[in-house]
């Protein structure tokens, strides 16, 4: 394979097939329904070469006007180790412009974007598995569409960036569950089907007590699934997915740029659970 053939052009239909053929190949559960969700919300890159074989993605997905997440960097493991890595990710930058932009780097990823001036902040866990039965946890109801902007505004709060698309997406294609005390949500979840199974995420809450609840719904209400949940380091939940049987089976290391950011007004509302390792 000759790197010099190969052009990057915008996502199209037509690069679907290959890039759900380069993320099964990078050993990642990506169905097409999942590529499909992604593109519905970024600016999607294909590297292809000049028999229209697709041998490298990488999409933006912004998040209202000063954030974005860049993801799906992927190479065809024949094509690596030339340079393609660099063009798609400058790529990318360019879409993202003046946002401060977001990843997820696996170890094949980090050497790359440490280069690009990508600085870690923090540690992301994979917990995956079929999980026993378990209690029904109080005060947890399925949210219902007045719900929708308190579940935004907390999700805002938690991420400290605009995620309606994202999570308009989501809504349509999963369902949410509100924590409601005195009237007054005060933590979300969200559950949908992805990959192998379905996906637990985001998770946002005021404390780990409340981020246990609302997974603990999604559990109850989804005996036998095979269920993801993608959280971070410094939430402390990894040590209670363990105790219900969840396995670690990877993760990453989000990292950002400087770039523009809301103003910082410290939320005490977390981001207990990713909506996935790829959005954030
Ligand atoms: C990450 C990935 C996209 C890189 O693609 P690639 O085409 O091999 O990347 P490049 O050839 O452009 O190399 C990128 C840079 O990383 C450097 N690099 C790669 N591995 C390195 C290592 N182990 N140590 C130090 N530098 C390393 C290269 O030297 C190069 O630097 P340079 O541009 O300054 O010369 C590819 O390995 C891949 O698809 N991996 C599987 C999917 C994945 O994990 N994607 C990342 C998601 S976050």
């Amino acid at each position: 394979m000759h790197t010099s053939q190969i052009d990057l052009v915008a996502f199209g239909p037509e690069h679907l097939e290959g890039a759900v053929a380069l993320s099964l190949q990078a050993g990642w559960p990506h169905r097409p329904e999942d590529w499909q969700t992604a593109l519905a919300v970024s600016r999607g890159i294909a590297a292809v070469t000049d028999d229209r074989q697709v041998v490298g993605t990488a999409l933006v997905t912004p998040y209202g006007t000063d954030c974005a997440t860049i993801n799906m960097v992927i190479v065809d493991e024949a094509a690596r180790g030339r340079g393609l890595g660099r063009r798609l990710m400058q790529a990318a930058l360019e879409i993202g412009s003046e946002r401060q932009l977001r990843l997820v780097a696996t170890t094949d990823g980090l050497p790359l974007y440490e280069k690009l001036g990508f600085q870690p902040v923090g540690t992301i866990l994979q917990y995956q598995g079929k999980i026993p039965a378990i209690a029904a946890p109080d005060g947890i109801e399925p949210a219902c569409e007045a719900d929708f902007d308190a579940v935004m505004a907390l999700d805002r709060a938690a991420f400290e960036a605009d995620r309606r698309t994202l999570l308009t997406h989501i809504a349509k294609a999963g369902e949410f569950a509100v924590l409601r005390r005195a009237g007054r949500i005060q933590g979300f979840a969200a559950l949908r089907a992805f990959g192998r199974g379905d996906v637990i995420g985001p998770v946002v809450a005021e404390n780990l007590q409340d981020a246990c609840s609302l997974i603990s719904f999604f559990i109850v209400s989804r005996p036998d699934a095979f269920l993801r949940i993608d959280t971070t380091a410094d939430t402390e939940l990894a040590p209670w997915l363990e105790s219900l049987g969840f396995a670690h089976v990877g993760g990453g290391i989000a990292m950002r740029t400087a770039g523009r950011t809301e103003a910082p007004a410290r939320s005490h509302y977390k981001t207990y659970a990713l909506a996935n390792q790829a959005f954030g």
